[in-house]
């Protein structure tokens, strides 16, 4: 949802900027644009549609200048269109901006400078900063800039540069997430770490209500009010082709053939022979035996993988669990209180209904553990506790890798609440820590089994307006998240039912040909979701099955099995997912969707 690049240095800032964009392309955008300062003038190159468009006519222009800032815009306010991509400056032209997030107050601060003789070119919030950083301007930027900042209302991150003070950039942050890249003689701002991971992982994270004056041998941190800020160094331990495609062709690609690897490195060291070891949540026994309920708060993808937890934490540690969509949750009053325990998911942990979730649920005196991927991300940062995915850059719009590391998450975590709780003997704790052990090599396997037969019925999808995803239980929750992943790639309508619901309405819309995707994987209900494949089948529909290895009986309901390898009954949606990852990928691809970034969508949802 729109990134800022800056660079201030002694190389050519353009292609740095290109660059930092093409690792933010992820983030959703529909236009981009650059500024780059070549001694005497700001040069501005914009263009709509693709980031290959704005490379073209950087090449073309060759702007060069060692300082410039840069953005990818997700279209707020005004339509995607060369007046109103960023960057954006004043009247003089001499002040530069881009912006994320929203100005509230934009309209009347508009009308106000217009009356007092400024000229408006574009119809988006951004362009008030820079008329309001040339009405504040007294030679000093960070002056001006916190002038700029008491005027406005909103949630936002911005970059500021002035032709007047050729050796500096400002950036504040409100809301909206920003990372300073410490160099040698020069330093790099962004709104997400991969894109000044090539040049640097040394950052400083900047809160709410904080700014940063970058110089090339200097970055000071402080409030908007100016007060100085103190802030360790924080070492990113991702390296850059951790951000790159590594010759697949998409990353949505890369990120599914990366889940092994991702969930070996979750695991390390929170696994031993006592069962599950989590040294950073630092709760105390006491604590985790007073909770009487646990909600679980989250979006997308990351509520799909709450769904699952709940069937697994109630399994194994017979807590009430809730699961609740983070939009839904903040504005319904919930019942919490000291005795509730909240998790929130979030893979880029900056997800705006999220986040607010988090904080109406700490107001309401409940302690917060995050599950997220995203090393100081503001849920991170704010969270009571934070158990991290530790997935990597996690670039394709959808969510694959950060999918399956958090149902690890709820796996380990209702293992550690069993434990500590009591509900769970020895043997099975020691049955369940051998079959996550497997998972790694499990998920290999089904990779390697099921990638080549996906591709060729993925070439039937092409045809299909609608699919239908249906399983009981555990499976219930991960026919939602296939359903979300076929939906959002390969814009094919699809629609998850628990199958016993079905016939309630939904068999209706079952002809000859529909393709249903049913998920089989649950022993103690597996004769009931036959029954249900049986009603489907009745009605001719297209039935691909996922079941467990050595499940002949399955042949004679589905045209097509998707084989997965046994393990413990409430573990089985880490490995039913993959296929349907798999199914979704290719089923775009062939229709010729923009995989990694489909329309209308983006990677971190920081507003409401
Ligand atoms: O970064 P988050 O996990 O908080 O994001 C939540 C959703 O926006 C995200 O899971 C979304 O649903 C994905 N596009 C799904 O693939």
């Amino acid at each position: 949802m729109c990134g800022i690049v800056g660079y201030l240095g002694n190389q050519e800032a353009a292609e740095i900027l290109v660059d930092g964009l093409k690792k933010l392309e992820y983030r959703g955008y529909d236009s981009a644009g650059i500024a780059v300062y070549d001694g005497e003038n700001s040069k501005i190159l914009r263009s709509v549609g693709k980031l290959s468009e704005l490379a073209k006519l950087v090449d073309t222009n060759q702007p060069v200048g060692v300082v410039g800032i840069g953005h990818t815009r997700w279209a707020t306010h005004g339509k995607p269109c060369l007046d109103n991509a960023h960057p954006h400056s004043d009247c003089t032209g001499k002040f530069v901006v881009v912006h994320n997030g929203i100005i509230e107050n934009y309209l009347h601060l508009r009308e106000e400078l217009i009356e007092e003789g400024h000229k408006f070119i574009s119809e988006t919030d951004t362009e008030v900063l820079a008329h309001l950083l040339e009405k504040f301007y007294d030679g000093d930027l960070v002056k001006a800039v916190q002038k700029t900042v008491a005027t406005i209302k909103g949630a936002y991150a911005f970059l500021a540069f002035t032709e007047h003070e050729p050796d500096r950039l400002v950036a504040v942050r409100e809301d909206s997430p920003l990372v300073v890249g410490l160099g040698e003689g020069e330093q790099f701002i962004a709104s997400d770490i991969p894109a000044i991971l090539k040049h640097t992982n040394r950052v400083y994270i900047l809160n709410d209500g904080e700014m940063v004056d970058l110089s090339r041998d200097a970055v000071k941190l402080m409030t908007v009010k100016g007060e100085p800020v103190k802030r360790e160094i924080l070492t990113v331990d991702w390296n850059p082709e951790m951000a790159e495609k590594s010759g697949f062709e998409h990353f949505m690609l890369k990120e599914i053939h990366e889940q092994p690897e991702a969930l070996r490195r979750f695991l390390t060291g929170r696994l031993n022979e006592k069962g599950v070891h989590l040294e950073e949540l630092n709760f105390t026994v006491e604590e985790l035996r007073k909770y009487s309920k646990i909600f679980v708060v989250a979006c997308g993808t990351a509520y799909h993988s709450g769904l699952v937890g709940k069937y697994v934490i109630e399994q194994l540690v017979r807590i009430p669990v809730e699961v609740d969509i983070a939009s839904e949750f903040r504005y319904r009053s919930p019942l919490i209180d000291k005795s509730t325990l909240v998790i929130v998911v979030s893979q880029s942990g900056e997800t705006a209904d999220t986040l607010a979730a988090l904080r109406e649920a700490q107001g309401r005196g409940a302690r917060v553990v995050a599950f997220t991927n995203v090393v100081g991300s503001t849920i991170a940062r704010e969270a009571d506790q934070v158990l991290y995915l530790r997935v990597g850059p996690e670039i394709a719009v959808a969510s694959t890798k950060a999918y399956t590391a958090m149902l690890m998450a709820f796996y380990i975590f209702a293992l550690y609440l069993g434990q500590i709780r009591e509900t769970l003997g020895s043997e099975d704790l020691a049955k369940a820590v051998s079959a996550i052990k497997e998972i790694p090599a499990q998920i290999e396997k089904i990779i390697v089994n099921n990638e080549e037969p996906i591709k060729q019925f993925a070439e039937r999808f092409t045809q299909f307006e609608d699919a239908f995803f249906i399983g009981r239980g555990v499976d219930y929750a991960v026919a939602m998240e296939g359903s979300l992943k076929l939906k959002e790639i390969s814009y094919i309508h699809a629609e998850a039912y628990a199958a016993g619901e079905l016939k309630h309405g939904t068999l209706a819309l079952i002809i000859e040909g529909t393709p249903v995707i049913a998920l089989a994987t649950q022993k103690s209900i597996y004769e009931k979701v036959l029954s249900n494949i049986q009603e489907v089948r009745a009605r001719e529909a297209w039935v691909t099955a996922v079941a467990l290895e050595g499940d002949e009986e399955i042949k004679k309901s589905a045209d097509h099995v998707l084989y997965i390898p046994d393990t413990l009954e409430l573990f089985t949606s880490i490995l039913a997912i993959i296929s349907l990852q798999l199914l979704a990928y290719y089923a775009s691809k062939l229709r010729g969707c923009d995989v990694d970034q489909p329309r209308n969508l983006a990677k971190s949802v920081t507003v409401e």
